[in-house]
C-alpha cells in the first residue's frame, strides 16, 4: 500500500475481529514506527504491547474498576483545555453525534453511551493493545514526537491490512494500567492503540469523521500563479 492510500484509508476503528495478529507483524510495526522523527533524536517513546492472556488479564482487571469508578481514576495530563471553544468544541460535539448515531444511541440514553465508551477498555475487541508512554519530566516538544510515532504505527498497520484506534481513554485508568505494565514511576502513560482486523460490517465502522476544507486551515503564499 502506498503512503497516500494508507493515510486516506486510516480511520479510528471501533470494532475489531478477534483474528490474532502474528507477533512478528506487530514487532515489525512497532520497530519501523520508530523511524519517526524526534527532536534531537531522543526517541521519547516507551511501548508495551499486550496480546492473548496478558491482554485478557488487563481487561479483567479493568472491568470491576470501571464499575467502582465510572469516570476513571483521573488523568495525569489534561486531555483538553478547560474551555475548548469554537470551532473545536463544535467539531468534537459533531463527531460524538455521528458516532452514537451510527450505532443508534440517542443523546439522552446516557447508560448506552457509557456502555459504548466502556468498549474502549476492551480495545474494541482488538486482539492487540499497544500502550505508549513517555518520561514524566518530558515537555510539549517530546509529546509531539509521540504523535509522530503513533501515526507511524497507524499507517504501518494499514500496510498489513490492519486497522487501529488511538485511545486516550486509557489515560483515565493510567494508575491501574501503569501498575499492570510495571511502568517505573518516572514514566507516564500517554495512550493506548487498538490494533487488529476491522469488523467491516459493524455499524460503528460505517462512518468517517469529516475534515475541514483546505481553505479553512491552510494558507499558501508566494507560489507563482
Ligand atoms: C491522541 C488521540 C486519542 C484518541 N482517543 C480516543 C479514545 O480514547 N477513544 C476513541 O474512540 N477515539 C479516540 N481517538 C480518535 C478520535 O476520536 C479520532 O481520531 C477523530 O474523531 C477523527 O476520526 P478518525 O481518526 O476516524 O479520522 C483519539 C485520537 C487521538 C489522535
Amino acid at each position: 500500500m502506498n503512503v497516500r492510500d494508507a493515510v486516506a484509508s486510516r480511520y479510528s476503528c471501533r470494532a475489531f475481529l478477534p483474528t490474532p495478529i502474528p507477533e512478528q507483524t506487530v514487532r515489525d510495526i512497532v520497530q519501523l514506527a520508530a523511524r519517526a522523527p524526534s527532536a534531537g533524536n531522543i526517541q521519547p517513546w516507551r511501548v508495551d504491547v499486550l496480546a492473548g492472556e496478558r491482554l485478557d488479564a488487563l481487561k479483567a482487571l479493568l472491568r470491576p474498576r470501571m464499575s467502582e469508578l465510572p469516570k476513571g481514576e483521573g488523568t495525569e495530563y489534561p486531555i483538553y483545555p478547560k474551555d475548548l471553544g469554537d470551532p473545536y468544541q463544535s467539531r468534537r460535539f459533531a463527531v460524538g453525534e455521528m458516532l452514537y448515531k451510527a450505532i443508534g444511541i440517542p443523546r439522552e440514553d446516557k447508560p448506552a453511551r457509557y456502555r459504548q465508551f466502556a468498549r474502549n477498555f476492551e480495545f474494541f475487541g482488538a486482539p492487540v493493545g499497544i500502550f505508549v508512554s513517555t518520561e514524566r519530566s518530558f515537555v510539549l516538544g517530546q509529546w509531539i514526537d509521540l504523535g509522530s510515532y503513533i501515526q507511524n504505527v497507524m499507517l504501518l498497520a494499514r500496510d498489513y491490512g490492519l486497522h487501529t484506534c488511538p485511545q486516550e481513554a486509557w489515560a483515565s485508568f493510567s494508575r491501574t494500567v501503569s501498575s499492570f505494565l510495571g511502568l517505573p514511576p518516572h514514566m507516564m502513560l500517554f495512550c493506548g492503540i487498538a490494533l487488529g482486523h476491522a469488523d467491516e460490517s459493524a455499524p460503528i465502522n460505517q462512518w468517517r469523521a469529516p475534515r475541514e476544507p483546505l481553505e479553512a486551515f491552510a494558507s499558501f503564499q508566494g507560489f507563482p500563479s
